[in-house]
């Protein structure tokens, strides 16, 4: 993953980078580094850790324009400060940073060795450094005066060397104020502000310093100075820049009083879900053909992480209130399973971020097979919303904490909106209404259970597993509370279908076990209860989650959710969940916002 950062003009350079780098942070934060010219001399600074690290050791204040920057999530090679970017050319004169993957650095590693040029480091960026100054130097040696157009010719031939993805972004000390970038796979923004131009991986990383941004297309090169944003195609032609207005969302990047983004992004999911309802009732009959779901067709959900469990939802409900049979997959195992695909199928991409390269890959390859394909994504122009044939938006906001928690919410929001419109085309009727769900929204909206939730907290805070139980659509909600918890808090969670218990888990299960139940079923209350038995005769503590607090189930704790249609309870079950990995995080003194070893836009396969 990783983001990569550079600003040319105005007289805080380094302080602009690491303003861009503070909002890419969210593409990885295990090292990070900046590069610029100084009395012409190319000074490196690299920490390990995150960005505060680096802070600490750079000094924001000085006067230099042209900088870049980087904030690694470690593909290649661990995270050190010999891996963290940027990586310098054999002369010393070149730093570069990239963001993606070259997939045959390895043979490109050896041949510089041939020529005498050996890799201080694991990763695969520094060969592209180590090309680039090499090509530079040979062409000097035939006598070549060295400026951006004889360095953009030199980039051009080197790219064709390489196999992979990058966005990629250099300096080179006798050109100090130019910034050269490539783009193949990985995001690139551009953009221009009073007196400076800037480039990111993500466009809302600069555009508070930007009239105007544009993102870059694949095969784009060239280069940024003061005023100048030039961009040319791979045989150097040059393209004309169309910058877009941005809208800005500040705010989206403040805390506004709340603790972390996780806290702040966990109080923004109702408000989320409730626009994303009322948006998508119009936007889904606009965007989608009037016919695409007339015809014969088989159906297929395609995503990662917590947008694949929105996704088993959506499954869930498509065929129980509809009767069409669904497919899901993770998008790393569809994408390799040969999957069944035919100009009939419809595929739905659902995906926070719009970048996942998994879920793009899958794309690829359905839009190759000749399917339909629609994207779910919270990201306007993002490479999925691009890449789909339709593309259904849900308006969580900027999503910022790596764990997703609004993005979710919004995405349940369109999924029951989406089955709605199914609803409509097939003539059916649906378990519940439109209104059911803006109902339990509002009951929500001010909603919190940090009383109900307190007494358990220290008790959940010192397993080091912990079970995750439900039944039916429970059962899709216990995964999604799983994962938040196992990602945040460091705590292995499993989830497991109640009826499955006594088919292994339930060997698991001992006096020292706590496992989180939900029930919100009402047709499956007794089995449900069976289950919690089972748990109980094993000594497990059960802290259930249920509007039915009334049966008086003997629990070890009982947290009441509030009560609404059964198939629409998701939204009133997840919250306490989300709510749960929020204070439990805290109590251990993690960093909600920055879980170890992830990141929150998966750009790498
Ligand atoms: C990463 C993030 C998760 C996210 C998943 C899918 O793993 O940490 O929070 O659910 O990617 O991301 P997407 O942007 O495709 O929804």
């Amino acid at each position: 993953m990783c983001g990569i950062a550079g600003c040319s003009g105005g007289k805080r350079g380094i302080k602009s980078v690491m303003n861009i780098l503070t909002r890419l942070e969210y593409r990885g934060y295990d090292s990070s580094g900046i590069a610029y010219v100084e009395n012409n001399d190319l000074c490196v600074i690299k920490s390990l850790g995150n960005l505060q690290c680096l802070r600490r050791e750079v000094s924001e204040n000085t006067n230099v324009d042209t900088v870049i920057g980087h904030t690694r999530w470690a593909t290649h090679g661990k995270p050190s400060i010999q891996n963290a970017h940027p990586h310098l050319d054999a002369s010393g004169r070149l730093a570069l940073v990239h963001n993606g993957i070259i997939e045959n650095y390895q043979l490109l590693r050896s041949g510089l060795s041939k020529q005498g040029i050996l890799c201080n480091t694991e990763t695969d960026t520094e060969v592209i450094a180590k090309l680039i100054g090499a090509a530079i130097v040979e062409k000097e040696e035939t006598g070549a005066i060295i400026n951006a157009k004889t360095v953009l010719t030199v980039l051009a031939k080197q790219l064709g060397f390489m196999k992979g993805s990058y966005a990629i972004a250099f300096l080179f000390r006798p050109l100090p104020n130019y910034i050269f970038f490539a783009k193949n796979g990985s995001p690139l923004v551009v953009g221009q502000g009073q007196g400076a131009t800037f480039l990111a991986s993500d466009e809302n990383a600069i555009k508070e310093n930007c009239t105007g941004v544009l993102r870059l297309k694949d095969g784009d090169i060239g280069y940024i100075n003061y005023e100048n944003i030039c961009i040319y195609d791979k045989k150097l032609n040059k393209k004309k820049v169309h910058l877009s207005k941005i809208d800005q969302d500040v705010e989206a990047f403040n805390l506004s009083g709340y603790s972390s983004f996780l806290n702040k992004e966990i109080a923004e999911g109702i408000g989320g879900a409730l626009k994303t309802l009322r948006r998508a009732k119009k936007e889904i009959a606009s965007t989608l053909p009037d016919n695409i779901f007339l015809t014969d067709f088989d159906l297929h959900i395609t995503a990662c992480g917590t947008a694949l469990h929105a996704g088993r939802i959506a499954k869930y409900l498509i065929e129980r209130e509809l009767r069409i049979p669904v497919s899901i997959d993770f998008a790393s195992e569809f994408k390799y399973k040969k999957p069944i695909l035919s100009n009939k199928s419809i595929c739905i991409f659902l995906s926070q971020s719009g970048e996942t390269a998994d879920t793009l890959g899958c794309v690829e390859l359905a839009k190759s097979c000749g399917a339909t394909t629609i994207g779910i994504t919270n990201v306007k122009g993002s490479r999925i919303a691009e890449a789909v044939d339709y593309c259904l938006y849900t308006y969580a906001g900027v999503e910022i904490s790596v764990a997703s928690t609004k993005a979710y919410l919004a995405q349940l929001a369109l999924i029951y909106a989406l089955v709605f419109y199914l609803a409509g085309v097939k003539g059916k009727k649906l378990s519940f209404s439109l209104h059911d769900i803006t109902y339990i929204l509002h009951r929500l909206e001010n909603r919190n259970y940090l009383s109900s939730l307190n007494k358990y907290l220290n008790l959940i805070k010192q397993q080091s597993s912990l079970y995750f139980v439900g039944r039916g659509i429970d059962y899709f909600v216990a995964m999604e509370g799983a994962l938040k918890l196992k990602e945040i808090c460091y705590i292995h969670c499993e989830a497991f279908a109640g009826g499955e218990l006594k088919h292994g888990s339930l060997a698991l299960i001992n006096d020292s076990s706590v496992v989180v139940a939900i029930l919100t079923q009402k047709s499956l209350i007794d089995k449900m209860l069976n289950n919690i038995h089972e748990l109980n005769s094993r000594g497990a503590k059960v802290i259930l989650l249920t509007p039915f607090t009334k049966l008086a189930p003997e629990v070890f704790g009982l947290i009441k959710l509030e009560r609404c249609r059964d198939m629409v309870s998701p939204f009133c079950s997840i919250k306490p969940l989300q709510e749960l990995t929020l204070y439990v995080a805290q109590k251990k003194g993690i960093d909600p916002d920055k879980p170890r070893n992830l990141a929150k836009s998966v750009t790498v396969e």
